[in-house]
């Protein structure tokens, strides 16, 4: 019998969407589907194992060997600073890492307040600016924090805009472009090398053709 190929997938939009491709490949499992609530899935032919897993901990099953193969945000995988193989882009999960605030708040003398779920990013980022700042690390609905003055401005993912706009926010810098990649456990990539790079290519033939 043929060892499984087991992969962290991130639980939500970007899952759904990878679960998707990895069906056109025929590598899907039929209980991959919304609603279900199994977290370990067998694909139809037993071949892959399939894992939902919080987004941001995708690198670390993968890093710790706990997972083969996993599906990551490059959000994720710079903020984590995971010691993974990057295998593909999978052109998936398009959005934009930026600084948001109301207009002008950047030009605030001093230290600025920025409120982030990426405090590694946002610290590397103000550095290379030669900015002084001061972090405030959220868990989510991070506009918030210039609305209520809990920060000057925030450093987060903008995909169609319409959360800043609704509030009243606005794009004041781009950080880095952001979208879904491969990550590969490095064992893995040596000791199950043909079944990984079965994985990258068939998810690449989809991904080049679908775009
Ligand atoms: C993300 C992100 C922004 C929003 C951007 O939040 O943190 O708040 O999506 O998308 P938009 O540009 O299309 O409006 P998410 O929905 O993941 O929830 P969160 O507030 O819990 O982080």
């Amino acid at each position: 019998m043929t060892e499984t190929l087991d992969i962290a997938l991130p639980k939500g939009r970007l899952g759904e969407k990878v679960a998707r491709l990895l069906g056109e490949a025929g590598m899907g499992a039929a209980e991959v589907r919304e609603g279900s609530r199994a977290l370990v899935l067998e694909s139809d032919d037993g071949s892959l194992r399939f894992f939902w897993v919080k987004p941001a901990d995708v690198p670390i099953y993968v890093e710790r060997g706990a997972a083969d193969a996993g599906v990551a945000g490059k959000d994720v995988l710079l903020e984590h600073g995971a010691d993974v193989y990057e295998l593909l882009d999978l052109g998936l999960g398009r959005c934009r890492m930026c600084v948001a605030g109301f207009p002008g708040a950047l030009e605030r003398p001093g230290a600025l307040r920025v409120a982030t779920k990426y405090p590694d990013i946002a610290t590397r980022h103000f550095r290379s600016r030669g900015r002084a700042i001061d972090i405030i690390k959220l868990n989510g609905s991070i506009e918030l924090a210039p609305i209520l003055g809990l920060a000057d401005v925030i450093v987060d993912i903008v995909e169609t805009g319409a959360t800043l706009r609704e509030n009243k926010l606005e794009v004041l810098e781009e950080v880095l472009p952001v979208s879904a990649r491969l990550i590969c456990n490095k064992a893995a990539f040596r000791f199950k090398h043909g079944r990984v790079e079965a994985l990258a290519a068939a998810l690449a033939g989809i991904t080049e053709g679908g775009k």
